[in-house]
């Protein structure tokens, strides 16, 4: 009798390993690899009944494509994120902490497409029936023309979903968790599990033209396999992040093989749902007028809109061996870099024995380097107690020497900083920005000495 083959995967990256280890050596997650069996795959039960091999059809690069048609939702947070609206016969991973809104996004935008005449199927099997109403009734959205359904088993939902082929209906799934194939000998949420609804749910979309937009869950406890195992079938995956305290959520591009990533989108979570929020332009900024030690604004890029970010330091007398260094909103690593290079350029300003604490206002996540000069900014100014100038800004990269490097994109900060009254902008000395006629002074600088100097300069 053949032996039955195991392999361990991991739950959080999906690489699969032959033995089990305490850590996975390729994300470095510990505790995530699971014992799946092989023969309870489906992919194996094909390869062992044989299919008839066909050879493959070549095309030259240079030929006549269909641009794929595109469908608005009206919402234009949602479309902008998507790069212009939902590519039909496309499959969307919309990830997010439990909590977070992901179900009332959806359906949200599952009612404004069925507004427009679509044909909208939300199958949940997470919630009943009623649960999903009494939410649509709390949206005020009861009315919307949305077909519901509470399934778990794929293979009902792929029989079932072949129905609505010819009328290439808008589909959500909440969530992929929760889906299961019964000839998979593996409970719901594991990775093997996870992938094959995935990947039959990719085939059913462009087998038959339907638009599927795909719920997962982010697990930090690690009972469930994370929604990272499938970014790489599907065709765009957005993030939806935030602090559930806080009533803000961003929905961030992370892939769109149809448009740019990076992009974000801001909703503000009311009682009767998510309002998108098209102008965000002050929303991140707490503290307009800069009276407060360690707060500086930075003119930010997120995706292709500039905007205004308040970042905030506190430095405080630590009584512990090791100080405390706490982030959020930002990388740890890169504070570790920018308070190494303060230290080492900057003799008189000591972070060693100090307690610091970043954060960016508004639960905003931000990755840019160009956010070091105004970390280092907040950071300086915090540890001295003075006040940054007011009204300004700050951005541009650090290199490890203490030089200022200039950050692209530079006029379009500039622009979006005047247009909400910022005066001045301390900017790196190469950063390329058209002479502008208008009131915004920059002051440019070549060092982290030119930045302390400036902020030593301002008025406390
Ligand atoms: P939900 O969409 O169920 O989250 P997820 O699907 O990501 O798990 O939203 C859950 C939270 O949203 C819940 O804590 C209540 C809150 N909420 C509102 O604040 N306003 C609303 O109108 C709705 C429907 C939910
Ligand atoms: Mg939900």
């Amino acid at each position: 009798m053949a032996r039955t083959k195991t392999t361990f995967i991991c739950k959080e990256c999906g690489s699969v390993f032959a033995r089990w280890t305490g850590q996975c050596s390729q994300c470095k997650q510990w505790n995530s690899l699971t014992e799946e069996n092989n023969d309870s795959m489906p992919h194996a039960t094909q390869r062992k009944s044989g299919i008839r091999k066909s050879s493959a059809v070549f095309h030259e690069l240079n030929g006549e494509s269909q641009i794929p048609t595109r469908i608005t939702s009206g919402i234009g947070e949602f479309d902008r994120v998507c790069g212009g609206g939902l590519v039909n016969g496309s499959v969307l991973l919309v990830g997010g902490d439990p909590g977070i809104g992901k179900s009332t996004l959806l359906l949200q935008i599952l009612s404004c497409f069925s507004n427009k005449g679509k044909r909208c199927i939300y199958i949940s099997g997470e919630e009943s029936i009623d649960q999903i109403r009494l939410r649509a009734k709390r949206l005020k959205l009861q009315d919307s023309a949305i077909t519901l359904s509470s399934v778990n088993d794929m293979e009902v939902i792929i029989s079932s979903l072949s129905h609505f082929s010819k009328e290439s209906p808008v589909i959500v799934i909440d969530s992929i968790q929760t889906l299961y194939f019964n000839t998979i000998d593996a409970a719901p949420g594991t990775v093997s599990q996870m992938r094959n609804c995935a990947h039959s749910l990719v085939r059913l979309a462009k087998k038959q033209n339907m638009t599927i937009l795909i719920i997962g869950h982010v697990t930090k406890e690690g009972t469930l396999a994370g929604p990272r195992l499938v970014e790489h079938m599907v065709d765009a995956v957005l993030y939806f992040e935030g602090e559930r305290s806080n009533q803000f959520r961003i929905l961030r591009t992370v892939k769109n093989r149809f448009g740019p990533t990076d992009e974000i989108g801001i909703f503000d979570m009311t009682g009767v749902g998510l309002q998108a929020v098209d102008n965000p332009a002050e929303l991140f900024i707490e503290s307009q007028d800069g009276s407060v030690p360690g707060s500086v604004v930075f003119a930010a890029i997120e995706g292709t809109r500039p905007m205004l970010i308040e970042i905030q330091a506190l430095v405080a007398p630590s009584s512990m061996a090791m100080p405390r260094r706490a982030v959020i909103g930002w990388d740890s690593h890169r504070l570790a870099m920018i308070l190494a290079v303060l230290e080492r350029w900057l003799p008189k300003q000591r972070f060693v024995n100090c307690d610091v604490y970043l954060n960016i206002a508004g639960g905003l996540k931000i990755s840019e380097p160009a956010a070091d000069l105004a970390v280092a900014a907040a950071l300086l100014s915090a540890r001295s107690g003075r006040i940054c100038p007011e009204n300004t800004v700050f951005f541009g990269e650090i290199g490890l020497a203490g030089q200022v490097r200039p950050s692209p994109n530079g006029a379009m900060r500039l622009k979006e900083a005047q247009k909400l009254g910022f005066h001045n902008a301390i900017i790196a000395e190469q950063q390329k920005a058209e002479k502008s006629k208008d009131k915004l002074h920059t002051h440019k600088i070549k060092s982290v000495h030119a930045l302390l100097s400036c902020l030593e300069s301002a008025p406390s």
